[in-house]
């Protein structure tokens, strides 16, 4: 997600402050940049597609004056990076304005509503609707009374920062799940998506809860919640961090900064509107044949995927690696077959030669991808953004299970286009998916026992991941962070093909990792983990918690709270085993961030 930040001094420049402070920030958001400070009691603003050295080297951010100002370095959700979309966003009369970190849910509820009213949008963001809010909202109100009208209006996740010329002292946060911390300065405050922003500044830093607005003044800052206006005192925390620790919110590496970022990363998936979900069933409900593609993890998203469309739409879909796309069913694309491409990057070469392939030969084409405006954006006839913000480790974490969780979205809804399940069953499946944050929060605690089984792991030479149904995507998945991270050459099967050949070379001690929920293939991965048994392998199983019978057969286990995901148990169920590939990588002295060889987007056939 975008880097925000916002300062008021008592006296000098806060342009170049913030210019220093989003370089700070650049890790979270790189496709556009902007700022707005306010002077003589009027508002500049300077803003660009690109980054913020080129964007800077074109506008001089440093030459805009003024004590106030705010900034931000853009992740683009809604609309493509360009100069319209890049914040600061302003109302109509130019007197408020905002920068944003988030997905507002319900904008265009709001933007119609505001449209009616005469406002006029110059931006494709969802972030627009917030300073035309606050002009509405400015008619009846002061600034303040504006702003927490507008942040009970929003749906959604928003750390917000606001200036207005009405006001010209005041600096306005709001905080909703993403984050937002408050920098206390010698006669200067601040306000930033995370304390790395201000270090250099200050060390003070005041954490902002959920559903809380801040007025900082240069020399006072006031605290309520923005739903009951009740006001809050906080304790001012004293941060140890290098800057560098900060930007990973004090993690050591990115990944497991990621890793932990799932639940979030989630929610901001599944805040798409129903519109895209919508047009691209009807094309794959209409199609003859339906192709998922995709690279290395990406790829892992497209089997799971087709294991759902199958399971709740009853929809045949084959899944395949793009570079073997046109080898394997080129000669059979045609006018009537639908290519849904996943890519994280959106810029995978394979992808895209297999994606203009399939174009030509007169397919619809479809994308899910993590960077507007890439490639697959252009390529495609719709796309869906999944919205999980810069992952900066090259191993796929955060975007994997946000892709797991569209994909999940769009068989559901192909599953309600098909009529295969019932009203009532598609309910109950909606709202197990909206849990998967919570109960991800929960499977994220395994890390302790996690660390405890790499330690006694370490030395192995080699690791096999058996799954059966849906989780052989997950068994595959464990594998590839594992080999990218700690180099073990590793394997994975569906579990029932494990006699077929891979059982020659397991022996005494051979660990064999099985992914085990009490779904309908329990029964049959028994039998697996029996016959392995049986060649004395060390057996480890991620089961769902309470599973006495598997807790007694295997040497190790992790449980599972709230296991019984059935179809959305890929979901949760990797989450240990990332855990488990980064901590193995720590072990052996390896840098998890950046793994040898690899590359975050792969350019090259
Ligand atoms: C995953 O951890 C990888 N490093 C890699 O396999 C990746 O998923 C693959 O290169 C595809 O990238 P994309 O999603 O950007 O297309
Ligand atoms: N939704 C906003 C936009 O697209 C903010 C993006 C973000 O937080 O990454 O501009």
């Amino acid at each position: 997600m975008c880097g925000i930040f916002g300062t008021t001094l008592h006296k000098g420049k806060a342009a170049p402050v913030i210019h220093q402070a989003l370089e700070r920030l650049e890790y979270r958001g790189y496709d556009s940049v902007g700022l707005a400070t306010i002077h003589d009691n009027k508002l500049s603003i300077k803003k660009d597609q690109g980054s913020i050295k080129d964007v800077d080297s074109k506008l001089n951010f440093d030459e805009l004056c003024g004590k106030i100002g705010v900034g931000h370095t853009r992740w683009a959700t809604h609309g493509i990076p360009s100069f319209e979309n890049a914040h600061p966003h302003m109302d109509c009369k130019k007197n408020v304005a905002i920068v944003h970190n988030g997905i507002i849910g319900n904008f265009i509820e709001l933007k119609s509503e505001l449209e009616r009213k005469g406002h006029i949008f110059n931006s494709r963001t969802d972030t627009e609707v917030i300073p035309h809010l606050i002009e509405e909202n400015m008619m009846d109100e002061d600034f303040i009374e504006a702003v927490r009208l507008a942040a009970r209006k929003l749906e959604g996740s928003y750390s917000l920062a606001a200036i207005s010329t009405h006001s010209p002292e005041l600096l306005i946060c709001v905080k909703k799940e993403s984050p937002l911390v408050i920098g206390i300065g010698k006669n200067a405050n601040f306000c930033a998506s995370d304390v790395s922003a201000f270090l250099p500044l200050t060390k003070k830093a005041l954490f902002l809860d959920e559903d809380e607005l801040a007025v900082v003044k240069s020399d006072k800052i006031e605290v309520m919640n923005f739903r009951t206006g009740q006001d809050i005192q906080h304790d001012i925390s004293e941060i140890t961090w290098s800057t560098e620790d900060a930007s990973k919110s004090g993690y050591k590496h990115f990944m497991i900064k990621e890793i932990h970022e799932q639940p979030l990363a989630i929610s901001n998936a599944l805040r798409i509107q129903n519109i895209y979900y919508d047009l691209i069933a009807s094309k794959m409900h209409k199609a003859e044949q339906v192709y998922v593609i995709g690279c290395g993890t990406s790829y892992h998203a497209c089997l799971a995927a087709s294991y759902l469309f199958s399971k709740l739409a009853m929809l045949q879909a084959k899944p395949i690696v793009s570079s073997e796309f046109i080898e394997q069913y080129g000669h059979a694309i045609n006018k009537k077959s639908v290519v849904l491409a996943v890519s994280q990057s959106g810029e995978t070469a394979d992808t895209l030669d297999a994606l203009r392939f399939a174009k030509k030969m007169g397919a619809s084409i479809f994308g899910i991808t993590n960077v507007m405006g890439s490639s697959i954006t252009r390529l495609s006839e719709v796309y869906i953004g999944q919205n999980s913000g810069p992952e900066i480790g090259v191993a796929a974490t955060k975007t994997f299970t946000a892709q797991l969780s569209v994909l999940t979205m769009l068989a559901v809804i192909l599953a309600e286009k098909k009529g295969s399940i019932s009203n009532n069953e598609l309910e109950i499946m909606k709202k197990m998916l909206l849990d998967v944050p919570k109960v991800m929060k929960k499977t994220l605690s395994t890390e302790v026992k996690i660390k405890k089984l790499v330690k006694r792991y370490k030395d192995k030479s080699s690791f096999c991941f058996l799954g059966r149904g849906i989780n052989v995507t997950t068994a595959l998945e464990a594998r590839l962070k594992l080999l990218e991270l700690s180099y073990i050459p590793s394997l994975a099967y569906p579990a029932g093909e494990s006699k077929h050949g891979f059982i020659a070379v397991v022996e005494e001690g051979y660990p064999i990792i099985f992914i085990a929920p009490k779904d309908g293939t329990y029964d049959k991965i028994l039998g697996n983990i029996m016959e392995m048994k049986a060649r004395k392998a060390s057996t480890i199983g991620i089961i769902q918690a309470g599973d006495e019978k598997l807790k007694q057969l295997l040497d190790d286990y992790i449980e599972i709270k709230d296991g019984s995901m059935n179809f959305l148990s890929p979901l949760i169920y990797i989450v240990p085993l990332q855990l488990f590939a980064y901590w193995m990588a720590v072990e052996r002295k390896c840098d998890p961030d950046k793994p040898r060889n690899l590359a975050k987007s792969v350019t090259v056939e």
